[in-house]
């Protein structure tokens, strides 16, 4: 049942919506996502429906690899390709590849001639995938460079013609190095760009108090995400805006 009251909706709870919703609302949660249900849904009405060929075949590939786990899901796939898209992107960059999802989502989103430069330490992985994103008539537009990040982004640091001229990175690979990614992706991206950070909300564990149970790994990285979340809502020089997609994403635009 709604209310509207002033342009704005109420929903008033009910016997029906029963007690969990109301607890929903009595933390101010704003979130939609009330369910896996609802998470089920919309895999099934909007993103499978609508996802190309390649990245089917690109999941279903990552799907029988023992660390799964770590690709990108298929809803922040379809966010990552419509915001490429949306900001007309033609330069990008991706830190941390794994066999390839958010990456076929990015190639699929550019023109012809754009570009992204992806790093990760493993090659074998990415290879996984290669075949799908060959198929998919993308892999011209990717330089898949292996190794850590950081040495990458300093060589490209050291050349000034490299500064700025980033449309758009996504970074997904080792949270501890996030802060130092950032200390140079900030000279890398253009103004107007925007980098985004996946991860950011670390399997929920970062409104968890410290002492909670939780699995060693999230445990291990909590620290350095709450750490990154502050630091970015202290840098003046992006806007940010935190998503609920996927295990959290925080777009960062740089405004100067
Ligand atoms: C969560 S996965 C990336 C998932 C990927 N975006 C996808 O869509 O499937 C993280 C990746 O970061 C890579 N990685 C870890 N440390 C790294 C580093 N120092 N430099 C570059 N890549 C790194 C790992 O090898 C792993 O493939």
């Amino acid at each position: 049942m709604e209310t509207a009251a002033a342009g704005v909706k109420t929903e008033i709870p009910t016997a029906e919506n029963g007690a969990q919703k109301a607890r929903h609302q009595e933390v101010g949660h704003k979130s939609l996502l009330q369910s896996d249900e609802l998470y089920q849904y919309i895999l099934k009405t909007s993103v499978y429906p609508r996802e190309p060929a390649s990245m089917k075949e690109l999941r279903e590939i990552t799907t029988k690899h023992p660390w799964n786990l770590m690709t990108t899901s298929a809803d922040e796939g379809m966010f990552l390709n419509m915001l490429v898209k949306l900001m007309n992107a033609k330069n990008t960059m991706e830190i941390g590849v794994y066999t390839g999802y958010s990456l076929l989502a990015t190639a699929l989103a550019l023109p012809d001639d754009g570009k992204i430069l992806a790093m990760d330490i493993n090659r074998e992985n990415y290879e996984l995938g290669l075949p799908a994103i060959q198929k998919s008539g993308v892999a011209h537009k990717i330089d898949f460079r292996e190794g850590p990040a950081l040495p990458f982004l300093d060589e490209l640091i050291s050349d000034e013609g490299n500064h700025g001229s980033f449309d758009f990175i996504f970074v997904d690979a080792d949270k501890d190095n996030y802060l130092n990614y950032h200390r140079l992706l900030i000279d890398l991206v253009k103004i107007g760009g925007v980098i985004a950070y996946d991860n950011t909300l670390w399997n929920g564990s970062v409104a968890a108090p410290a002492d909670a149970p939780m699995r060693k790994y999230i445990r291990h990285y909590r620290d350095f995400v709450l750490e990154l979340n502050e630091a970015l809502a202290a840098d003046h020089r992006i806007e940010i805006c935190q998503l609920p997609v996927g295990d959290g994403v925080t777009l960062c635009r740089r405004i100067n």
